[in-house]
């Protein structure tokens, strides 16, 4: 069957990344991950595309090798290949997708192009299997702030988006401001739990919105918020971890509260985070005890939240499983959508009656 033992390649942004992940009995098991983080671009305080292409173009074969051996298979063993189309970087994206094809075409296998934010929205099945639609679903990444109602797989409803910055882009730049390194999620988190709550208190941007706008999202303003007290403050020295703790609480009062708006709006008990920034324990914590415990909350652990090729294999192999397959034409996408998104604006019953 085509979806029974697959092999995902993931090399989007600045990691190359392998998998080979099994389905037997109804359920999942990863037999082996790798992934391989580019550190050079920490040194430009952001991704270079160029660069990540290049590293991708050196590494990827090895990278793939070593996720069949580790699963203690080789290509002959596999049944299909899932790689990662779009959206990314376009260079990035052509590396993985055309290895990807190349390998499947050689072998005779079913390929299938995935949507990167559909894999973040598959990586919480890896670790919790009882986990099905429907369910309203956070994703929050470098480069995307979405909120979807799940109603069933390939069936998602867009809820909001953001309209300027993503999440983590709204962390990279803050943490720039700060004089942090590139990503500087993790390390705005490892602050914030040091500041001081309530020392430097930010906006919290479109919470108060309403009608169609509800659960859409804005951060560029909230950037520039921390920008004027970087400026004011005499001692950033001093000042930094109370500014990541404001400005962390503002990113994580939003989050949640939308997130748990929307829940309650759908209907629906369970909360699903996907994406980098679902990494960080401050937002899951306060989505957890907000959303209070008639609600599940379901996250993925970090290894899997971030960019892997787990995820991408997870949402390839219930794709193939159900008899897709891409064109040998398929093309990397740097603005790929969603495939199952609808956007229609749910002013249904509820709304009007
Ligand atoms: O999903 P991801 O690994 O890559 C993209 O698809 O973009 O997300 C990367 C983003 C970066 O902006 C990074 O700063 C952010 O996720 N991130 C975090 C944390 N860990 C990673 N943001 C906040 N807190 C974290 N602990
Ligand atoms: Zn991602």
């Amino acid at each position: 069957m085509a979806g029974e033992r697959v092999l995902g390649i993931e090399t989007s942004c600045d990691e190359t990344s392998a998998a080979v992940l099994a389905f037997q009995d109804g359920r999942l098991a990863l037999e082996s991950l790798v992934i391989l983080s580019q550190d050079v671009h920490a040194v430009f305080g952001g991704v270079v595309p160029e660069l990540a292409s290049r590293a991708h173009l050196q590494t990827v074969g090895r990278v793939v090798d070593r996720a069949l051996s580790d699963a203690g298979t080789t290509v002959d063993g596999i049944d299909g290949i899932a790689v990662t189309a779009g959206p990314g970087l376009i260079g990035a994206l052509l590396v993985g997708l055309t290895y990807g094809k190349t390998l499947a075409w050689r072998a005779g296998l079913p390929m299938i192009g995935v949507h990167h934010l559909e894999g973040h929205l598959f990586a919480p099945t890896l670790e919790h299997p009882d986990l099905a639609p429907p369910f309203v679903a956070l994703l929050v990444s470098g480069g995307h702030t979405l909120l979807l109602e799940v109603r069933a797989w390939d069936d998602y409803r867009l809820l909001g988006q953001t309209r300027d910055d993503a999440a983590g882009e709204a962390f990279d730049k803050v943490g720039k401001l700060l004089g942090l390194g590139y990503p500087a999620g993790p390390e705005i988190e490892r602050l914030a739990r040091e500041g001081t709550p309530g020392q430097f208190r930010f906006p919290r941007p479109m919470l108060g919105a309403e009608g169609p706008d509800r659960f859409a999202f804005s951060f560029s303003g909230l950037k520039t918020s921390v920008r004027r007290a970087v400026a004011t403050s005499g001692n950033l020295d001093h000042d930094r971890r109370d500014i990541a703790r404001g400005f962390q609480e503002a990113v994580v009062d939003v989050l949640t509260q939308k997130t748990i708006a929307a829940a309650q709006e759908s209907d629906l008990d369970t909360i699903v985070l996907g994406g980098g920034v679902a990494c960080n324990r401050a937002l899951t914590e306060a989505m957890v005890e907000r959303a209070g415990s008639a609600t599940r909350v379901v996250n993925a652990s970090p290894r899997l939240n971030a960019d892997n090729a787990a995820m991408i294999a997870a949402a390839g192999s219930w794709r193939l499983r159900r008899g897709e397959t891409s064109a040998w034409s398929l093309e990397a996408s740097d603005r790929m959508p969603l495939p199952g998104l609808s956007t229609e604006h749910q002013h249904s019953q509820r709304m009007t009656a």
